[in-house]
């Protein structure tokens, strides 16, 4: 029998619980220790699953030889400390997103994984859902044309953050989803956006990201909205999905409509824009929890010594974009050039010295096989909605804040599926 992996999870807040009971379903995989300074949080997790030990110093943790993996799911500030103390000791390293809080940070987090040949990835949790794959395996197949513009609306009432930006707190997962399905970086990015509850931290942004062939995706994140949408626009030559996250049942529609130029015309009287609609199909989406298999994902590539999908250069390339998002709210929306065209043909990193993400990597890289098996709606692999009448288809770094208390919206239940924020 294979030796399971042990992993010690810290940050038990809103998120982590949900980590932790993922990570305990998973066979190979033990949850061996959690860890948060709030010992609230340390009893109810521990009243939870009584075999998992308990700590509130997470040097102490990352320093225990029998933990082989460290999940860290606390504020977006301790991510690059915490995980430098946790690659530095050796452990396979898996950060909640946003990465880091800068560049500079995720490129040294990625320099120490790739020293010491460890695991280093994040969580972009929407790449493991059923729904983007199918997305993207729709997109990759052509069946709507040419990949025009994607629109993204991350909207809630709260939950304000104090240290981050909306943007820095919601777009990571469209930015990330945005990325696996257009295959490019994108060359320069604008962002403007209001400040109207905590001074200086914006809870509503637009964000809009270019990539070349005019191909564009604009990306609007709000705390300050009375209903909750999770809502995706895919928009192609000859077709559209809609990607409502909310939706229990159909979570992708296919809409096959279009609109054309006429292909010549002599006078204004004879141009006429060709608009077509036809049917609107939404296939079937297997109903996984995308953390079980983001988690199944981290213990496989620690196990095979695999890349994950969702690796240190993707989460770098997530946080460059932020950071330029960033540089351009206080020019107002100006325009902050990003990876320049040429690089885009994906044949080398825009990073000095690192590879593409393997969700950009062509070649060269061992990227961990991923059960796309798990995406597929129809059953057989192929996807062709309208070839049929479809239809059914204690260290420093670690230290509490200033009034003693762990930061953080504690006393959140554990939900059965964890919704990504
Ligand atoms: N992937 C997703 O879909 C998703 C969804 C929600 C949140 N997140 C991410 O998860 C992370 C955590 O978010 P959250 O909403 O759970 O935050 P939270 O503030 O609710 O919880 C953070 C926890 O970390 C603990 N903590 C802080 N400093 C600590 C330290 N030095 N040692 C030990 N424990 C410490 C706090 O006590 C708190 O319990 C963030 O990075 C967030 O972006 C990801």
């Amino acid at each position: 029998m294979k030796k399971r992996i042990n992993v010690g999870v810290v940050g038990l807040g809103y998120w982590g619980p949900n980590l932790v009971r993922n990570l305990r379903s998973i066979p190979d995989c033990r949850v061996k220790t959690v860890c948060d300074l709030n010992e609230e949080r340390l009893r109810h997790i521990r009243s939870l699953y009584p075999e998992v030990e308990g700590e509130t110093d997470f040097q102490r943790m990352v320093n225990n030889p029998e933990i082989d993996a460290v999940v860290i799911a606390t504020s977006v500030r301790f991510h690059y400390p915490m995980a430098k103390a946790s690659l530095t000791a050796g452990k396979h390293t898996l950060i909640e997103k946003p990465m880091a809080t800068s560049t500079a940070e995720c490129e040294e987090l990625i320099e120490i994984a790739q020293r010491k040949g460890l695991v280093l990835m994040v969580g972009h949790t929407f790449l493991y859902s059923a729904a983007v794959r199918k997305i993207k395996e729709i997109v990759d197949n052509r069946d709507i044309g040419d990949l025009r513009y994607i629109s993204a609306r991350r909207l809630n009432l709260g939950l304000f953050q104090k240290d981050i930006n909306v943007a820095w707190d919601l777009a990571p997962h469209d930015i990330s989803i945005i990325l696996y399905v257009m295959q490019e970086l994108p060359f320069s990015v604008n962002c403007r956006g209001g400040a109207h509850i905590t001074r200086g931290v914006e809870d509503v942004t637009s964000m809009s990201l270019h990539f070349s062939k005019e191909r564009s995706a604009i990306i609007h994140s709000s705390w300050h909205d009375p209903r909750k949408i999770r809502e995706m626009t895919i928009v192609g030559s000859r077709r559209m999905i809609v990607y409502d996250d909310i939706s229990a049942q159909e979570k992708i529609k296919i809409y096959d409509v279009r609109v054309e130029r006429p292909p010549h015309y002599d006078s204004f009287a004879e141009f006429h824009y060709a608009y077509h609609y036809g049917d609107t199909y939404s296939p079937h989406i297997k109903q996984d929890e995308p953390l079980k298999t983001e988690c199944g994902h981290y213990i496989e590539c620690i196990r095979d010594g695999a890349v994950p999908l969702t690796s240190g250069t993707a989460g770098l390339e997530v946080v460059r974009i932020l950071e330029a998002s960033s540089e351009s709210l206080k020019l107002n929306g100006g325009p902050i050039d990003l990876w320049p065209q040429p690089n885009n043909g994906y044949s080398a990193s825009p990073f000095p010295g690192q590879s593409m993400s393997p969700l950009m990597a062509r070649s060269g890289q061992t990227v961990a096989p991923f059960p796309v098996a798990a995406s597929r709606g129809n059953g057989n692999g192929t996807h062709a909605p309208f070839a049929k009448n479809g239809g059914n288809g204690t260290s420093a770094p670690f230290a509490k804040n200033g009034n003693g208390k762990a930061a953080g919206r504690n006393g959140h239940a554990a939900k059965v599926t964890a919704a990504g924020r």
